[in-house]
């Protein structure tokens, strides 16, 4: 396996800087729940919230997929769901990578039952290529078309979440 950086420590702190005043700039003082998307948005969370200017109240969520035998499709459950009411409240959910979009999907689909103000979601990275359903990522810190993304959070195998930047993985030699 090869490792291709693609984006370094600084340039990703460099961004979430700008999204982070981006996004202060966007709420102002109006009341907002910041939900991390667990495992892999805990970097980008990190650094993102310290990049505000506003206080935010915080939330994490856990979600999962199984195969349904009957429909034969996978399903989505939350493994861990929220704690704090989002009633009113506007939500940003600030994910570690948008791919095919069914994970975003069903968790605006989820949250907006909840009878929020607003749900905008933030991405470290949006991946646009296998999009399967239409997921709009409101504030992107990179896009990119392809790739299988490791680092600052993202895994292969539950591996290489530790590295401080974001690298392309290539799984053949060639
Ligand atoms: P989606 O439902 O296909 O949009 O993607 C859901 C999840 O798959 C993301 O939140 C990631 O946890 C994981 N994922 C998708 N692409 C990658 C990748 O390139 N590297 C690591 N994880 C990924
Ligand atoms: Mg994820």
């Amino acid at each position: 396996m090869k490792f291709i950086q693609l984006f370094d420590r600084s340039q990703i702190e460099a961004r979430a800087l700008e999204l982070g005043r981006e996004i202060s700039d966007h709420y102002g003082e109006e009341p907002l729940v910041c939900v991390c998307v667990l495992k892999g948005a805990y970097a980008f969370f990190t650094d993102l919230m310290r990049n505000l200017t506003i206080h935010p109240t915080m939330d994490f969520v856990r979600l999962s997929s199984y195969a349904d035998q009957t429909s034969r499709k996978s399903k989505m459950v939350f493994s861990k769901d929220m704690e704090i009411d989002i009633r009113d409240k506007h939500v940003l959910v600030v994910e570690d990578i948008v791919d095919t979009g069914h994970s975003m999907s069903f968790l605006l689909k989820v949250l907006e039952a909840r009878g929020p103000k607003s749900i905008k979601i933030a991405a470290m990275i949006d991946k646009t290529e296998r999009r399967e359903v239409d997921v709009n990522v409101d504030f992107v810190g990179f896009p990119l078309d392809k790739g299988y993304i490791v680092g600052y959070g993202l895994d292969y195998a539950e591996q290489y979440r530790e590295l401080d930047g974001i690298y392309d993985l290539k799984f053949s030699e060639a």
